[in-house]
């Protein structure tokens, strides 16, 4: 494996000893637990980022398999153009995932910050995403308890992000594919940190948009407004997803049935949520602790951030140590209903649509409690993105 001096070293030249990156006087050693790869080993590994050997294409960039010279299997995420950010900015927020280390949390081995090149290095997950397995199409059968055991990994993984870290880590992009599974199905939790990794100046909320939507909690796709609540509404619909096992927008469903916080809160409110669990189940399925988990994912999506539980709370309800208190539980707030009325406005010739953007873009705030950061990328999402991308 290579190791940091290799950043330092000229073309050509043999590796030096020294420390420092001095165009950005960045001491490299402060930087623990991060191997720097050299773009030439990645590019072996990969077998010249040969399209077989691609894995995933997510918002950020392409993922490759491919095998280090240490031998271990790796994902590799080769950071698209326009995520590329200084060296210093990168340093700065590899050293913040590289410092996280939980059961839960995706390893981060390490990055190559090579010229243009901004190359992340993870541990590889023998059994992909949630996404391409319980979503997708895949011959893996999730039992209640294995997906009991993912929901409440994840869970962990969140509360360690949100509440044990210093300074917290809001992961901003809790989808199915973002939880990827061990052999033993245990759940990861991949790309925490990342969206810090994106150039400021880039909008990244119209990837976020493109493909998931569906988990993006109202105050940060309308008003972009980034807090762990925000996290805590992702998790809640990927908690319905699990229990539910499909997508939470389908629309090749019946109308009524296309968007699942739709669904599940009208089977709620008729008292019959035990029809949300999935069918492959077949009955065997503690059915009592499906419901639950139901309302536990109900509680986190309400519309109000400060309504939404912290994950920790989360947590002990999901382990049946505290009581799921669904008194005053509210509709969850979802923005297509509010893309869908502005679209029948749009039907009666009453709303131009391009004026609606100034209802959405917005100054960018973030929770207190969370790390210091950018919350700046986002503000210049306009309607007419998340219209154009939900159909
Ligand atoms: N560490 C990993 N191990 C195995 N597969 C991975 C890993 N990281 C990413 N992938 C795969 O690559 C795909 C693309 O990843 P990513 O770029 O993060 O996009 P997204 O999360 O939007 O799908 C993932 O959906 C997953 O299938
Ligand atoms: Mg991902």
């Amino acid at each position: 494996m290579t190791c940091c001096s290799y950043l330092f070293r000229k073309k050509g030249s043999s590796s030096s000893s020294t420390t420092r990156l001095p165009a950005v006087d960045i001491d490299i050693s402060e930087i623990q637990n991060v191997n720097f790869y050299s773009y030439k080993e990645l590019r072996i590994a990969t077998e010249a980022f040969s399209p077989a050997n691609k894995i995933g294409q997510g918002g950020f960039g392409s993922v490759y398999k491919g095998r280090l010279k240490n031998g271990s299997v790796a994902a590799i995420k080769v950071l698209s153009a326009e995520s590329r950010q200084g060296v210093r900015e990168f340093l700065t927020e590899i050293k913040v995932i590289a410092s996280v280390d939980h059961e839960n949390l995706v390893k981060l081995y390490g990055c190559c910050v090579e010229e243009n090149h901004r190359i992340l290095v993870y541990g590889y997950l023998e059994n992909n995403s949630l996404a391409q397995t319980l979503l997708g199409h895949s011959s893996i059968q999730f039992s209640w308890h294995a997906r009991r055991n993912i929901c409440i990994g994840v869970a962990r993984g969140l509360v360690y992000l949100h509440e044990e870290v210093r300074p917290h880590i809001i992961h901003r992009d809790i989808k199915a594919s973002n939880v990827l599974l061990d052999t033993y199905l245990q759940p990861k939790i991949s790309d925490f940190g990342l969206a810090k990794l994106i150039s400021p100046n880039l909008t990244h909320i119209t990837t976020h948009v493109a493909g998931t939507a569906g988990y993006l909690a109202p105050e940060y796709a309308i008003r972009n407004r980034v807090t762990r609540k925000s996290d805590v509404y992702s998790f809640g619909v990927l908690l319905l997803e699990i229990v539910s096992g499909r997508p939470n927008t389908n629309r090749r469903l019946p109308v009524q049935e296309q968007y699942l916080l739709t669904r599940t809160w009208n089977l709620y409110e008729k008292g019959e949520l035990e029809r949300l669990v999935d069918a492959f189940l077949d009955g065997d399925v503690n059915i009592e602790e499906a419901v639950r988990f139901s309302k536990i994912g109900l509680l986190c999506t309400q519309d109000s951030p400060q309504l939404r539980p912290a994950m920790s709370t989360v947590l002990k309800m999901l382990m049946g140590k505290k009581e799921v208190n669904e008194e005053n539980m509210t509709k969850p707030g979802m923005i297509f209903e509010f893309v869908e009325a502005i679209d029948e406005e749009k039907q009666k010739g009453k709303a131009e649509v391009e004026n609606t953007s100034s209802l959405l873009t917005g100054s960018g705030k973030q929770d207190d409690s969370s790390s210091s950061g950018i919350a700046t990328s986002f503000a210049t999402m306009t309607f007419t993105s998340i219209y154009d991308r939900s159909n």
